[in-house]
């Protein structure tokens, strides 16, 4: 019994967030088989919600030159947040603990193995900017959903969005889900030819990860499942 899932426990375990890439191109027939696997995804109703984008090459590049000029922007002047219009917020205007305790351990854990101290806003800011490179993977997706669609379809967005990741890493590829592009939904919607219907969700680099470079030993650890349930037997 106990080996029985062993190596799709394997590939839960191995999936890590890729912060490096090699430069190394993905077969687009490999790009299609993961998508593939991906919509084997369950969603309510079977409505089957992704829409997805892939960018490579100069499309990719342009998009990436595009917004890495507004980021650059934003850091020397950040009050231009306010002209970036985003149509959902992933993250809470207003932390709460457990959460801030985590997003914050999360964060200094990544910046200190980097060697990045508090204070050194450049540094962040030339980390931050990596996102928007997708890391130097040769692939970028974006995803949007149809803007008729409730809530329930980003559980399903979820499902599909695991299911590439793990997809992808049990085929030695990496991945790195990435909501950091959402601050320039309007301008990526507006390249990409996405319609008026669509709502941007948000990025992913895909490709190798670069197992020299130091960022992708970041290991994030998980509360144990005692501690997120509660038994009720009688
Ligand atoms: C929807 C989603 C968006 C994320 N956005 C970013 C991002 O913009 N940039 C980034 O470096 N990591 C991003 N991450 C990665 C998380 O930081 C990472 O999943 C978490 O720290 C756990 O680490 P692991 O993926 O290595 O297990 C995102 C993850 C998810 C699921």
């Amino acid at each position: 019994m106990k080996d029985i899932n062993a190596s799709f426990d394997d590939i839960l375990r191995q999936r890590h967030s890729a912060r490096a890439f090699l430069p190394q191109a993905v077969p687009e027939a490999l790009i299609t088989e993961l998508l593939e696997m991906s919509a084997r995804a369950p969603s309510g109703s079977n409505i089957q919600p992704w829409r997805v984008y892939v960018l490579q090459g100069p499309a990719k590049l342009r998009i990436e030159q595009k917004v890495c000029a507004l980021h650059d922007e934003l850091y020397i002047n950040p009050q231009k947040i306010e002209d970036f219009k985003t149509e959902w917020t992933y993250y809470p205007r207003t932390w709460v603990s457990p959460f801030i305790e985590r997003r914050r351990e999360n964060g200094w854990g990544l910046y200190s193995l980097l060697g990045i101290e508090k204070g050194q806003k450049e540094k962040m800011h030339q980390q931050h900017r990596k996102n928007f490179q997708f890391f130097g993977a040769p692939v970028g997706l974006f995803f949007t959903v149809h803007r008729s669609l409730e809530v329930g379809s980003m559980l399903d967005y979820g499902m599909f969005l695991q299911s590439l990741m793990l997809a992808a890493k049990s085929r030695g590829l990496d991945t790195c889900a990435q909501a950091a592009w959402n601050t320039f939904s309007e301008v990526i919607m507006s390249e990409i030819g996405a319609s008026e219907d669509e709502k941007f969700i948000c990025g992913m680099s895909l490709g190798w990860a670069d197992p020299a470079q130091v960022v992708n030993a970041f290991d994030t650890p998980r509360v144990a499942a005692k501690e997120f349930t509660r038994w009720l037997e009688e």
